[in-house]
């Protein structure tokens, strides 16, 4: 029982894990490339960015997903790209499609 149980779990985390994935691809890499700056600062560099504030993940990802939710100049952590690139546009998602995608954030080793 216990063993189907950890299984089931594992298969959860599995689907999680690729929803967050997907929702990051269609959503954010046309702006956001891996490792790559041009329109957007490289998604490497944002998460470095947070995880140097943000070490523990449910900071990272609670206060990535408010920002995304409603982009801020007052909150924004990435000043200088707010200046080079503009503010990020407010993009309609649901506050739980935010977390999904910030924690797929905080577990990827962009490369
Ligand atoms: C239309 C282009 C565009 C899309 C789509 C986009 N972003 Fe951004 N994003 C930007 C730009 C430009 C910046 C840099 C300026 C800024 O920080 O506001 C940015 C900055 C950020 C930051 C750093 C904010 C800060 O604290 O300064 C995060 C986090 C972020 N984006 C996450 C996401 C996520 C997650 C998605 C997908 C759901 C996404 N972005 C989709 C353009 C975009």
């Amino acid at each position: 029982m216990s063993k189907l149980f950890i299984l089931f779990t594992l298969f959860v985390n599995m689907l999680q894990a690729d929803e967050g994935e997907l929702l990051f691809q269609g959503n954010c890499v046309t702006c956001h490339h891996k490792t790559r700056s041009i329109s957007a600062p490289s998604m490497k560099e944002v998460k470095a960015v947070y995880l140097s504030a943000f070490i523990e993940k449910k900071d990272f990802v609670h206060y990535m997903s408010e920002w995304v939710l409603q982009p801020n100049k007052g909150s924004a952590m990435m000043n200088e790209a707010v200046k080079k690139y503009s503010l990020m546009p407010q993009l309609a998602f649901e506050k739980d499609v935010l977390n999904e995608i910030a924690t797929y954030i905080y577990q990827t080793d962009f490369k």
